[in-house]
């Protein structure tokens, strides 16, 4: 707790300050244009769900609703959650909508707050920001494959640098239960060598072991069947589509046969980008197809698949952008009290025809405010005296002009 009555934002949260506000926004403008010309309509669900539609739709086994969830009862005494994720709430909403009666496929993305409750460190958060796009109803790998592209093309418009990509496919239902028994069957017989925590949940979720980095463990498992080897003909050939759609796009994947994923939802495709600049927290983002998720929750069966990437992670890669962009900013300083109500009119004209500009506001001296100008990096500075001039704070050019507006219009074009 900080001295002095000082009131710090929750750990695991962080205030965005106006420069980081901008990338952000920025970010969010690429994946708007991106994802819009490939035909995904923003879409918009609560902060906060009934939580089973967690407990439901990621699973009762994964860490994330084990552990993670901020979970809390309303006045009502009914249990809500603050979302961990996003693809549950969409397929609550699809399933809720009737959307299953659009023409399929129902593509979607989003952009907004997520909440777990992990450990914070570089790159995680108890509240971060993914971008997300899910394709719901049709089993076309030609989708899969759209929305992997999708996604290394968000990297490469925002310059996130090199990236690495691994793919796999977690088969259907049946064939991932009965792979779950033989898996964990092996790793009966290796159960000396595993961490505490994967035997503690070798008979919810074997598949876990996989993420562990416990020595051990990892000796375990590299020696362990996969499932990958265990495709049913039509999964099988599911995934040799997507592949071939991903070679002729030239995009470099690394088949991995060892890549779960934290969520229980998933089938077949799954996959996941890391990036080399990021740490320990190195996912840049992941998804894949949950063929099953809407009819766990409520509604029809139906195919989907998706992907969410973090925000912030994104950001964390793509580094500070290498040049700014040209200052177009206008500021107009003034003389003296009086000469402010007119400095104050050709703000408001200056900012009618959509250029940025700024006056002053905090009582400096004229040349306080000049130098205000500089670290504003303005273009233009616009002098109220008796007369108006207008400055180039490019060439340094000074002058009256009888019509400012226009002067500084001549100078920006
Ligand atoms: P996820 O892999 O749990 O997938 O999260 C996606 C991305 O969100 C991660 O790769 C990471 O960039 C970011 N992220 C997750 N947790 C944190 C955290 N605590 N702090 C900062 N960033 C974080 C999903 O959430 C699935 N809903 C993706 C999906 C969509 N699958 C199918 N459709």
């Amino acid at each position: 707790v900080a001295g002095a009555g000082k009131v710090q934002a929750p750990k695991g949260t962080f205030d965005v300050l106006p420069p980081d506000a901008e990338r952000r926004r920025a970010l969010a403008d690429s994946a708007a244009g991106l994802l819009g010309r490939a035909g995904y309509g923003e879409f918009e669900t609560p902060v906060f769900e009934h939580t089973e539609v967690f407990s439901r739709g990621v699973g009762a086994a994964t860490d994330i609703v084990q552990k993670e969830m901020f979970t809390f009862e309303d006045q009502g005494g009914r249990s809500l959650t603050l979302r961990p994720e996003g693809t549950a709430p969409i397929c609550r909403a699809y399933a809720e909508h009737g959307m299953h009666k659009l023409p399929q496929p129902v593509r979607l993305w989003y952009l907004g707050p997520f909440f777990r409750h992990e450990a914070p460190q570089a790159g995680r958060f108890r509240q971060f920001t993914q971008i997300g796009a899910e394709a719901l109803g049709s089993e076309d790998p030609s989708i899969d494959a759209e929305l992997i592209l999708l996604l290394a093309d968000l990297f490469e418009a925002v310059g996130v640098g090199p990236v690495r990509l691994r793919l796999s496919s977690l088969a259907n239902a049946d064939t991932r239960r009965a792979y779950a028994e033989e898996l964990r069957e092996y790793l009966r017989q290796h159960e000396d060598q595993l961490s505490e925590e994967v035997r503690a949940r070798l008979d919810l979720n074997p598949l876990r072991a996989f993420d562990s980095d416990h020595p051990g463990t990892r000796e375990a498992v590299a020696g362990a069947p996969r499932l990958i080897d265990r495709l049913e003909p039509d999964d099988a050939e599911h995934f040799q589509r997507v592949r071939e759609l991903l070679d002729e796009a030239g995009l470099e994947y690394e088949l991995d046969g060892t890549l779960v994923r934290g969520l229980d939802y998933y089938t077949r495709t799954v996959f996941e980008f890391e990036s080399e600049r990021l740490g320990a927290q190195n996912a840049l983002g992941g998804g894949g197809r949950y063929d099953g998720l809407v009819e766990q929750l409520g509604g029809p069966p139906t195919p989907g698949v998706g992907w969410a990437a973090g925000v912030e992670r994104i950001l964390m890669a793509a580094g500070e952008p290498e040049r700014p962009a040209e200052s177009r900013t206008v500021f107009i300083s003034y003389a003296s009290p009086a000469h402010q109500r007119r400095a104050f009119a050709l703000l408001r004209a200056l900012r009618a025809e959509g250029l940025a500009a700024e006056m002053e506001q905090a009582g400096r001296s004229l040349k306080g405010q000049f130098k205000h100008a500089d670290r504003l990096g303005a273009r233009a500075v616009v002098i109220v005296g008796d007369d108006v001039e207008v400055k180039d704070m490019k060439t340094g050019e000074q002058a009256p002009a009888a019509d400012p507006v226009a002067r500084v219009m001549e100078l920006l074009r």
